[in-house]
């Protein structure tokens, strides 16, 4: 965040003014309990905390009616009269509900995702919330975690460029102006990393890990100007984040220049004493603050014990005026000194909001996000003038669960389903017949007679299968990736009539559908798309919109393959097929079902002609690598175009492949065009052994394609 001296000059007096409880206040954040994401503490009259000035944030406060009574009671009835900053949990749209975060990621589209932040920013602005606990930056490579749903998957460049997409369309250039709020990365660092993909559990991470594949992501976002980070719940070697000064102070502020102010996980300071680092909650309260972490949320630590504390010299007074300082910077950043409400028009509120535009948007988006996984003998796209269509499956006709898990106030009653989206698409000669056909909960198969019957009486069968919304995100994390309930029993019986069947996967994260890809013709993976899924989904389907998503988490075969992810390392024994001692198992490929990267369209795109502008490159130097593309079809479709590359030979192993660019490019019918690639030493740079940045000089492979697997690839050498 870039503030003026005069700014901190103003926090200087104004922190000279306060009395040691008043500044404690400032650290302090309570919920007003209309949403709770973890244990609900104990409760606090809100209004006479805000009267004293004994809080400085609150959470889940939506519509300007109730941000606007509690923001003039601090401004006008405390003593200081220092306004509060409203945070909410903005996953993925206000009100108007857009595709989950890693669907997005799936569009590998920055200006669309920078745009679903402006949107949400503007509607989360118009009702009184001025503070995102969004970007979820997590790098995640195990499916089982639930919270994959929140953040880019498995990539730390895709990642990173999604964190400054994000950051920028929720704060613009400026956080204060009236359509924009502060953004939080979240949650540092580590986090999606937990042991066996359940949430909250230990991380263990080499430092090279967490700099590699952790890190970055956050560090862009620090570079794109982020008001403010939320340390995670987990550890990291023996010290959990919310105690973590290493991680916060020398890395986060020290090292990657992070000026915004830190506020804790929901009763994350509290929680210091189960992970026992702590023997009491005034411990946790001393390792916390001691550690950087501003503003303890939900948990009452800080409020307790912090004068105490102080009084006691176990806490200076200058660690907390170091806090309130990073605290009253958010809020000037916010410019809430001068204006305090950025909106108090319920009218405006009422026009902002879920505006016809924006769920227009939301459907432009999640078409974009859709990945066409199989489509053989082109089942897809349908003719919209066929005789007869089953819709079948328990999420077929779901609202909810197209909405996804995490939706603010989206109000999944104006959700558009799958059902609905076909209905809507075909003509008034197609017959739509839907059944859900079983639970996705339990073995009821009592309904799987109709569905049957549904597919037999029809031309094609659209099967919706998939998870439900609170089946993902945080605290829902699975051990088994195979659909639930009676959805195997359900597809394989479609399967058997002999029609023609396309696979809608409705889900969060990556299933494992190996029989489904063996035996379903057709298959695309949605995702929980949003209020507009069903559309998103009927644009694909009957070809008015061509699908160009792209995996962003690598689609494993069987959860014993988890994790899974296509920058791994290549071992002293890499794959050998005649070889039974190397690394490989008995009874699975390595190879994922889908790798990282990979999605199909409507077109057929053709890489050809790949060549470097020197075999050669000084470090200093910068070369291009370019390929042609070519749209060898009759339809305008996108392709994202991707650059990896590999080092051959380094002083630490490197991962076979890395991420390093990519293009999404648009080819008209028959078009074609060259695509370049700029390859600077930047991009060639590792942690050498002693944890600094270094390049080495080297022979380098450099792969341009439309996926991780499927590559075209030449080499050079750095001099
Ligand atoms: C989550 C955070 C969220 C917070 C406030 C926690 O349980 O981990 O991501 O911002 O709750 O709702």
């Amino acid at each position: 965040m870039k503030l003026s001296t005069e700014i901190e000059r103003k926090i200087d007096t104004l922190l000279a003014q306060m009395t040691l409880a008043e500044k404690i206040g400032q650290l302090a954040q309570y919920t007003n309990g209309a949403e709770l994401t973890g244990p609900e503490g104990e409760p606090v009259d809100l209004n006479r905390l805000a009267r004293d000035g004994a809080v400085g944030s609150v959470l889940n406060y939506t519509g300007v009616a109730d941000t606007k009574k509690i923001q003039d009671i601090a401004v006008n009835e405390s003593r200081l009269g220092i306004p509060l900053m409203f945070g909410y949990d903005v996953i993925h749209g206000y009100k108007t509900g857009f595709p989950i975060p890693l669907a997005q990621a799936a569009s590998w589209n920055m200006e669309l995702i920078e745009k679903s932040e402006q949107i949400a920013a503007r509607e989360a602005s118009a009702a009184g919330v001025n503070w995102a606990f969004t970007p979820m930056l997590d790098i995640a490579r195990d499916p089982r975690w639930g919270r994959v749903i929140e953040g880019a998957g498995e990539d730390t460049y895709l990642g990173s460029r999604i964190a400054t997409a994000r950051v920028r369309g929720l704060q613009g250039d400026n956080p204060a102006a009236k359509d924009r709020v502060l953004a939080c990365a979240k949650h540092y660092v580590g986090y999606g990393a937990a042991q066996a993909g359940r949430d909250y559990f230990t991380c263990d991470l080499t430092e090279r890990t967490l700099r590699e594949v952790y890190l970055p992501p956050f560090q862009a976002a620090v570079t794109a100007g982020v008001g403010s980070i939320m340390p995670a719940f987990n550890e990291i070697d023996g010290v959990p984040m919310t105690a973590n000064k290493t991680l916060i102070k020398d890395v986060l502020i020290d090292e990657f220049g992070f000026n915004g102010c830190l506020v804790s996980d929901w009763t994350a300071v509290h929680e210091l004493v189960a992970h026992g680092v702590a023997a009491n909650d005034k411990e946790a309260a001393t390792l916390a603050i001691n550690a950087g972490v501003d503003i303890d949320m939900c948990s009452g630590s800080y409020s307790k014990y912090l004068a105490e504390l102080v009084a006691e010299g176990a806490v200076e007074e200058a660690v907390i005026d170091d806090s309130v300082r990073r605290v009253l910077r958010s809020k000037f950043a916010l410019n809430l000194f001068e204006l305090p409400h950025k909106n108090t028009d319920l009218e405006l509120e009422r026009r902002v909001v879920e505006a016809p535009e924006h769920f227009e948007f939301s459907r432009q988006l999640a078409r974009e996000c859709i990945v066409l996984l199989k489509n053989q003998n082109a089942l897809l796209p349908l003719a919209k003038d066929i005789t007869s269509i089953a819709v079948v499956g328990p999420f077929a006709d779901s609202k909810q669960d197209a909405c996804g898990a995490w939706r603010a106030q989206t109000d999944s009653n104006k959700a558009v389903t799958v059902l609905a989206g076909v209905r809507a698409a075909v003509g008034n000669n197609t017959v739509v017949t839907y059944a859900a056909g079983c639970s996705a909960e339990h073995k009821d198969l009592s309904e799987l007679a109709t569905a049957v019957q549904a597919v037999e009486q029809s031309d094609i069968a659209i099967v919706v299968l998939g998870e439900f919304a609170d089946s993902s995100g945080e605290a829902a994390c699975l051990t088994d990736l195979n659909f639930s309930g009676g959805q195997g029993e359900l597809i394989r019986a479609v399967h058997a009539t002999g029609k023609p069947v396309v696979l809608v996967v409705q889900s969060g994260r990556p299933f494992t559908i190996a029989w489904e890809v063996e035996n379903i013709p057709a298959i695309i993976q949605a995702w929980h798309l949003g209020s507009r899924a069903g559309n998103a989904v009927a644009d694909v389907l009957f070809g008015d919109f061509n699908p160009c998503g792209k995996l962003p988490m690598t689609m494993p075969r069987s959860i014993g393959q988890v994790p899974i992810f296509y920058n791994c390392k290549n071992t002293g024994r890499p794959f050998d097929a005649d070889n039974k001692y190397c690394s490989k198992y008995l009874d699975s490929p390595n190879t994922p079902l889908y790798p990282f990267g990979f999605g199909l369209s409507y077109s057929r795109f053709d890489y050809s002609n790949l060549r470097l502008s020197s075999p050669e490159m000084a470090i200093d130097d910068i070369i291009t690598v370019s390929v042609d593309v070519t749209n060898n079809s009759s339809r305008t479709g996108k392709e994202v175009v991707q650059l990896y590359i590999h080092d051959l030979v380094a002083s630490i192993t490197r991962p076979v492949m890395e991420l390093k660019g990519f293009q999404k490019i648009e080819l008209t019918a028959s078009e074609w065009k060259t695509i370049v690639f700029e390859i600077s030493a930047t991009m060639l740079e590792f942690y050498g052994a002693d944890m600094q940045k270094i390049v080495e000089a080297g022979e380098f492979t450099v792969f341009l394609g439309g996926s991780s697997q499927e590559c075209l690839q030449t080499n050079f050498i750095l001099k």
